[in-house]
């Protein structure tokens, strides 16, 4: 078949691989009908998180069941499913507590309960590194998906791949960052990263009856986005971050937001300053864009952390986490806990969720699509592959 294969930092191409087979009774094998490239895959294309062997990349993906395992009762062959990013196994503690990225069976080998950098890992990832699980993606024509009886879900055949393909991870993790807000109505929020994670969470905060979503990014195309389809006021960070604080603040009151989303992560624009700061102190990319969410929230609110960091940072601010007593949630989002209300509201058509795609292109075109997705060219914004054609 054919496949997105990472043979290091910048190199992603199309190659010919071996079809995946069922290796476990619960394991099914879908022929992949859609697939999406992630912020989440531009940290292995440019070697923040690095993965050392050829892997197939991808964990936004959709399609038709072509095989079960024997335990796999729920599916038949010819369903049409989006299938979770977090692959988890449904009945361990953590899968029961409705935390599927730290499921405690999918990532035997780099499992732990340390959170470290190198060891000790959360539950797997489609096509995520060999420390998440080393399972081969979804950017391929055929996937292999393991508890196929928990992760994946049927969707109706009158709403078409692309109006449900998000399920699978962005809408899930932009509600996820919301919802750790305990937004209920009548909030402020302010979205730092207009990227694909940043306008789900916009399309969520509206749902959950946001009175006020603001949307940050250093780049006005990507502003120009939010506005076209989630209708957020925005703010351009083209200098210092606390224009764009004060600014957060000027619409709130004085106070900040009632929460910050922080939707970009380690990897933000930097400057030379900040390059030297990460050299010096031995770290990778930056902390930023959280150091403003917290600045920018309101005392006692609440800043989710859905950008990825996959390392610890000096300097962190602890003193001003303890005085504006702040509440700061983060990590995988639990896609399979949210995913059923989120496939109702796309249903019902309360949601739209393909207006933010910008590029379609044939899974043989991968290594471009990645190219301007990483480098912010051509407007990019989200780009969906399609595996056959
Ligand atoms: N927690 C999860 O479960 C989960 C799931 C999916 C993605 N993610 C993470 O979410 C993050 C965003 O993903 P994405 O797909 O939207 O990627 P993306 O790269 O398209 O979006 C990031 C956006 O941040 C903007 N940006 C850069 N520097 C900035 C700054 N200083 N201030 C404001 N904006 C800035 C960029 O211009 C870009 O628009 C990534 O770190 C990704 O790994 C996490
Ligand atoms: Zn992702
Ligand atoms: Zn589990």
């Amino acid at each position: 078949m054919k496949a997105a294969v990472i043979h290091g930092p910048g190199k992603i191409t199309c190659d010919t691989v071996a079809d995946p087979s069922i290796k476990d009774n619960r394991d099914a094998i879908i022929k992949v009908t859609a697939t999406a490239i992630c912020g989440s895959d531009l940290h292995m294309y440019s070697g923040g998180i690095p993965q050392p062997r050829p892997m197939v990349m991808g964990h936004e993906f959709m399609g038709i069941v072509e095989e079960t395992g024997s335990a796999v009762t729920n599916l038949q062959r010819g369903d049409r499913v989006v299938v979770p990013f977090p692959i988890a196994c449904g009945h361990c503690f953590f899968c029961e507590h409705e935390l599927p990225g730290h499921c405690e069976n999918s990532n035997p080998e780099h499992y732990g309960p340390e959170g470290g950098i190198l060891t000790e890992k959360g539950g797997a990832l489609f096509g995520y590194t060999d420390l998440y699980g080393g399972y081969d993606g979804g950017q391929a024509q055929y996937v292999r998906v393991p508890y196929a009886d928990y992760g994946p879900r049927k969707v109706p055949d009158n709403l078409k791949d692309e109006e449900v393909l998000f399920l699978t991870d962005i809408f899930p993790t932009g509600y996820t960052g919301i919802d750790w807000g305990n937004v209920q109505g009548g909030e402020s929020v302010a979205i730092f990263g207009s990227g694909p994670v940043g306008l789900m969470a916009a399309k969520s905060a509206w749902l959950r009856g946001a009175e006020r979503v603001m949307i940050i990014d250093t780049l006005q195309y990507r502003l120009d986005k939010a506005v076209l389809t989630t209708g957020a006021e925005t703010i351009l960070w083209d200098g210092d971050a606390k224009d764009v604080i004060q600014q957060v603040r000027d619409k709130t009151n004085g106070r900040g937001a009632d929460v910050c989303v922080d939707a970009v992560g380690f990897e933000p624009d930097r400057n030379i300053l900040d390059r030297a700061k990460a050299v010096i102190n031995l770290e990778k990319g930056s902390v930023k864009v959280l150091e403003a969410c917290m600045s920018a929230v309101r005392r006692g609110g609440t800043v989710s952390v859905l950008g990825v960091y996959p390392m610890h940072y000096d300097n962190f601010p602890i003193g001003q986490f303890f005085d504006k007593g702040l509440i700061i949630k983060g990590g995988q989002a639990p896609a399979q806990k949210h995913i059923d209300t989120l496939l109702n509201y796309v249903a019902e058509g309360k949601v739209k969720l393909d207006d933010i795609i910008t590029h379609r292109l044939s899974l043989t075109q991968v290594a471009h699509g990645y190219e301007i997705f990483k480098k912010k060219e051509d407007n990019c914004v989200k780009v969906v592959l399609d595996p056959w054609s």
